[in-house]
């Protein structure tokens, strides 16, 4: 790209300084001729290297253009088995929010993207519903995410740290709250992440399993019974019809509420992540991202405190 850009500016400089040249000599001889020089109106010698010039520097200009934006776009359908490439996630973009799916693992989040430093990254990028657009300005172009076309992008981090993305292309009433975070980690820091989500799933995995056994009287909080009654919402209130909570891939009809409380944002970015926000979320989502698909289920200040501790036990 940067190849581009200097091979563009010194084609652009050379053309500047024939043209102001060619004026200073004129300027300089009509002072000191005085007479006006002999025309040449019409003459199609001049016109034809006038004209073909020009025409060969665009399409020259126009050829290493397009050889970049090639290989720019060159993502492989098939995972390459190269070291610099060895993680894969899908993105699939949601009226309005994110669904993150690590390839090889269990895990799937919503709205957060965690990757090692240094590392390529390709990513998948599909749609549920609508067309959205895929966006980390600072780490890569604009991708469309089109419902049934899944279209593919490197996504590549030199620096730790944490990235904004968001939705670049309209996609209803709530496009704005459609954002995400990137958190760019050391290999060593993605990895310890990598395996404690992969243990907190298979924790809730089987915790859940307990629960459709016959002794229901073994609650799981042993200490805090709003945390047994929180699950017992989460399970029979139907939050479960539209959230996973154990890395699943279904039901995704709304956000993978996994580790929840580890997350920073809400509602793709309504609000910041806390304990109070979780509960003013379950209390009235409408309030805050009108259309969003999760209705007010109008819960007692009491239920909503226990599918919040629930909740935020699932670390
Ligand atoms: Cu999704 Cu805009």
């Amino acid at each position: 790209m940067y190849d581009l850009f200097i091979t563009v500016v010194l084609i652009s400089l050379g053309i500047f300084i024939v043209v102001t040249g060619l004026i200073v000599i004129a300027l300089w001889r009509g002072k000191k001729e005085k007479a006006i020089p002999e025309q040449d109106f019409g003459s199609s010698k001049s016109e034809i290297f006038w004209m073909t010039g020009p025409i060969l520097i665009l399409i020259w200009i126009f050829v290493i253009s397009a050889k970049l934006i090639l290989t720019m776009n060159a993502v492989p359908k098939v995972h390459p088995a190269d070291a610099n490439a060895e993680i894969e996630l899908t993105v699939i973009g949601h009226q309005w929010w994110w669904e993150i799916q690590y390839g090889g693992t269990s895990i799937i989040s919503a709205n957060e993207i965690h990757i090692p430093v240094g590392k390529k990254v390709r990513v998948k990028v599909d749609s549920a519903d609508v067309i959205h657009s895929f966006w980390v300005p600072q780490l890569a172009r604009k991708m469309d995410a089109i419902p049934g076309h899944p279209n593919y992008i490197w996504l590549e981090a030199n620096k730790e740290g944490v990235y904004q993305g968001r939705c670049a292309e309209y996609c209803g009433t709530q496009h704005t709250w459609m954002k995400f975070k990137v958190y760019v980690k050391s290999v060593a820091d993605y990895e310890k992440w990598k395996s404690n989500a992969e243990a907190s799933f298979t924790r809730t995995s089987q915790s859940l399993g307990k629960s459709s056994d016959s002794d229901k009287n073994k609650t799981s909080g042993k200490d805090d019974p709003n945390l047994e009654k929180g699950k017992q919402i989460f399970l029979n209130e139907g939050c479960v019809n539209c959230h996973a909570i154990d890395g699943k891939t279904t039901p995704n009809i709304g956000p993978n509420l996994s580790r929840i409380s580890q997350r920073k944002i809400l509602g793709a970015g309504v609000l910041s992540y806390s304990t109070e926000n979780l509960g003013k979320w379950l209390k009235d989502p409408q309030k805050f991202k009108p259309g969003c698909k999760m209705p007010d289920f109008k819960f007692t200040d009491e239920q909503v405190d226990q599918l919040v501790t629930f909740l935020e036990s699932l670390k």
